[in-house]
This record gives C-alpha cells, structure tokens and sequence, in this order.
C-alpha cells in the first residue's frame, strides 16, 4: 500500500540522488564549472514547462511497479507490472497535468518514461540521463504538463524491463477534437515471453554473447531466419512463444463489441520489445487519421505495419458479425488475434485467414501531416546524423560508432541551441531494420511527412527529419528494439548550455 511508505523515501522531484552517466556528470559539473548542456533541472527547462501553461486541471494516478503473476489462457507466468497488463489507461485532456506517483515494489531500480510527450526534461525517466534510478522500496512523483494531445504509452527506461508487464497506455484528449466517432478502442500489441520461456533479463544476456551465445545454445531464444520484405529482411533477434492483444494470447482474445454501422476510433500501441506488427481487421478497410499521437491527411489501407514504439490511429466504420482483429508478428509466422463483435455469429478462429493482411499495407513513407501540424517552412539551423550500426552476430548495435556513452552524444561536443530548426538524418548502415525514436519531440520527417517520434529506418536506408528545438533538455535517442538499445544502440541529444 502506497500508504505505508515513510515519507522519507519518497524521491523528491528536484532533490534528486547522484546517480550515473550523463546526469550526475551535469549535477557534478554544475556546482563547479558551467556544464556545457542544459542539465535536467536547470532553469530553461523549468522556464519551458511554465510556458506550456497548461489548464491547471490534475490528473492523479499511482503507478505500483510490483512482481505479479498474471493468466495466459491457462498458463500462469511471473512477471513484472503495474497491476493488470496491460496497465488501466491513464486519461488525460491536452494541457492537463499529469500527477503520477510510482512506487517501487520490484527488486531492483525502476523508471517510467512518458514515450513520445514532449515533456518537461526532468520528468521523463531515463535514469542516467534526467533522473536517478528509483530504488527497491522507493517513490518518485512524475509531475508534468501534457501538452499535445494524441496516442501515447509508458514503460520503465531501465533494463529490459518494457519487454515484461510494465507497460500502459497514455491518452491526451483533444478538447478541440475534430475527428467525429462513436467509440474508441485501446489496442496495445505486444510479443511476450516472460515467465513462459525465460525472462527479459536472460534474453539480453543470451543476445548480448552474440554468435558465441548462439553456439552455446544457452537459452534457445535468438531467432534466426525471420525474414520480412516489407522491413528489408531480417525482421527480429527474438523468438516469442506468444503474441498479445491488450494482455490476452489468441486462445482467450479480447472481444470489442459494438453495433454495425459505428464509426470506431482505434489507437493501436506497439509495446513489443523485438517484433513489428502487421495489423488489419478482417472485412474491413481502415482510415488512417494519425500517428505517434500527430494527425496525418487521412489514408484508406486495408493494414499497418508498426515498428516497437509506433503507434497508429485509425478510424473504421464496422460492418455487421463478427470480425477477427489480427496483428501479425511480422516475420516471425504468429499472430496477435482479437474479436470484434457488432452482432451473432460464430467467433473465427485465430487461424481464419484474413485477405487484408496480404494487400496494400501502410507505413510512414505514404503519410503526410495534417497542415494543422506541419512544421512552418524556415531554413535549417543544424545538420546532425545518427548512423546505426552493428550485427546481429557480434551484438554491437551502435549510434555514430559508439555503444551508449553519455560523453558522445548525438551533437558531439556542441548541443543544439533552444530556438533552432534543426534537420536529423537518421542512417541505418546494418543489415537490419531499426525504430529510430527520440525523447521530447515529435519531429517531422522530411517532404511534408508525417510528424513522429518513433521511425522504422529499412537497412541501408536512411529517414530525414526535422524538428524545431523547441525543448530544452538531455533527450534519449534510440533504437526502439529494447535488446539493440540497451545493447548500445542509444545516444542522447543535448541543449547547449549559453
Ligand atoms: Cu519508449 Cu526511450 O523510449
Ligand atoms: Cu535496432
């Protein structure tokens, strides 16, 4: 009960603990010379937070990050969350303030980051980089402005502990709203394997030996010859025994019911740790209004695909019965399946073919934004590169020839400067494809794309974007596949300190 913890160990925002890495660097550095970036809780950051106004209205919820065990149609796992899995969806209004305390009742350090909100730097959970870990029997108080409405998740930003239970969705309301719909339908993806064939924890040691693991054969989870064109080839590193729907496998599936005739929004959230999803509904042709929270000019598809992290929102008018919702595990031959009921009938079986899956399947690439959120035209005042790196075999994924490390980060040795357009070519020089994301911004990607902060960069393939620099801080950028990033494939963005 979050009742009886003393006071004491509560984590105050602003009074944090030295930690690691990056941040207890800047905390260090600050009391002696000027840091040469922005640190988490230094005034510019505070001053942005002020300027986002915001309504005044709070939101309150408690996060409790504990060990539990949850039913997987008959088959108990361990695993780690924050009460049911996925997490209850934590609902909010644009410029509302979220009030979350997390309290720590795993055995080991913990965080959670507010994936894709541009939010106020020391709020956003990366231990290391804008907070210190919260211990074992710790609290942390997330306190922050949500500024932009849209499709947004949470999961720690420690370990591999997002490719367990921890993990939730987080929706910003419009109070503008300009889509019209009925219903609206929270659908979280996600590959699971804790507690039914190892753990996270044990995946990542096996993948981080690389070929030497593989001949080991220590653990049998490395996937070997998931092969997908639409992601350039080689699809995932790990083997799922199964895929879920909003925390049921196809042999208990979720069952959305509704009337024919409806118009259902559809927020799909991809919390997968190593695997991108083919979604489609069977029967039906799929609007899509949205990604990564930003609105898109609306495109009919009959499916997406979604990299770990992605997220799409689209709206679908149901026809009458009963329809299977399937997102496949996309190279990797399993699906994720639920139902959706509008009248009698006989529920399909999670192994009914759905023609959609094989037709016109929609990525980033044939998006454009919503002129409401385009960036304004202006020249660029920085040019910066993120070249990813590394192989399957040797396990060294990499961002501009350096596994994670706080002293090179994405700017070199200068930050971007507050105020600046600043242009991101994201290059990806392996053999497999990657979800390039960035903390803090939803950028733009270049041509009048769609506005994200999570992209699907094909190997040897590179994705332009842009972004105003509108928000100070030390942000994480990185691979969303959790085994490359926290294998090495991360970097961070800072501010420069004038
Ligand atoms: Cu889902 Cu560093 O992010
Ligand atoms: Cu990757």
């Amino acid at each position: 009960m979050s009742s009886s913890i003393p006071a004491a160990t509560v984590t105050r925002r602003g009074f944090l603990a030295l930690g690691t890495g990056l941040f207890a660097a800047a905390v260090l550095a600050s009391c002696t010379t000027p840091p040469r970036f922005l640190t988490p809780t230094s005034a510019p950051i505070r001053a942005a937070e002020r300027a986002r106004g915001g309504t005044g209205r709070v939101t309150t919820v408690t996060l409790r990050a504990a060990p539990t065990q949850i039913d997987l149609a008959g088959t108990t796992a361990d695993t780690w969350s924050f009460g049911p899995v996925p997490a209850s969806t934590i609902r909010m209004s644009a410029g509302d303030t979220l009030h979350a305390t997390v309290t720590n009742r795993l055995p080991t350090d913990t965080s959670v980051h507010w994936h894709g909100l541009a939010l106020r730097n020391d709020m956003d959970g990366v231990p290391g980089v804008t907070q210190s870990p919260v211990g074992p029997g710790e609290d942390f108080v997330y306190e922050f402005i949500a500024e932009h409405p849209g499709t947004y998740w949470f999961h720690p930003h420690v370990g591999a502990q997002l490719d367990r239970g921890l993990y939730g969705a987080l929706i910003v309301e419009d109070p503008h709203e300009p889509l019209a719909y009925d219903d609206e339908w929270v659908i979280i993806l996600d590959d699971w394997l804790d507690g039914v064939s190892g753990t996270p924890d044990e995946v990542l040691e096996e993948l981080s030996e690389g070929m030497a693991g593989m001949m080991s054969g220590s653990g049998g989870h490395m996937m070997m010859g998931a092969r997908s064109d639409l992601l350039g080839g080689d699809a995932g590193d790990v083997a799922y025994p199964l895929f879920l729907i909003n925390g049921r496998p196809p042999a208990d599936p979720e069952t959305f019911t509704s009337s024919p005739g409806r118009r259902v929004r559809l927020r799909i959230i991809n919390a997968g740790g190593d695997t991108a999803f083919r979604v489609a509904l069977g029967g039906h042709r799929l609007t899509v209004t949205h990604t990564d929270g930003f609105p898109v000019a609306p495109v009919d598809s009959d499916a997406i695909l979604l990299g770990m992290g992605e997220r799409y929102d689209a709206v679908v008018t149901l026809g009458d019965g009963v329809f299977p919702l399937v997102a496949s595990a996309e190279g990797k031959d399993a699906t994720a399946f639920a139902l959706v009921r509008t009248g009698s009938g006989d529920a399909p079986a999670p192994t009914a073919s759905v023609p959609e899956l094989g037709r016109a399947v929609l990525t980033a690439g044939s998006l454009t934004a919503d002129p409401r959120v385009a960036l304004a035209a202006r020249s660029v005042d920085r040019e910066l590169r993120a070249t990813l790196s590394g192989s399957m075999m040797a396990y060294d994924w990499a961002i501009n020839g350096h596994r994670f490390d706080p002293d090179n980060p994405l700017t070199g040795a200068l930050g971007v400067q507050h105020g600046e357009r600043v242009r991101l070519r994201i290059e990806n020089t392996s053999q497999m494809w990657h979800p390039f994301h960035l903390h803090g911004h939803t950028y733009q990607h270049s041509g009048s794309g769609p506005r994200k902060d999570t992209s699907i960069v094909l190997p040897g393939e590179s994705v332009t974007v842009e972004f105003d620099a509108d928000n100070p801080g030390l942000w994480a950028a990185h691979c969303h596949n959790i085994y490359h990033a926290e294998t090495g494939m991360m970097t961070v963005l800072g501010y420069q300190n004038t």
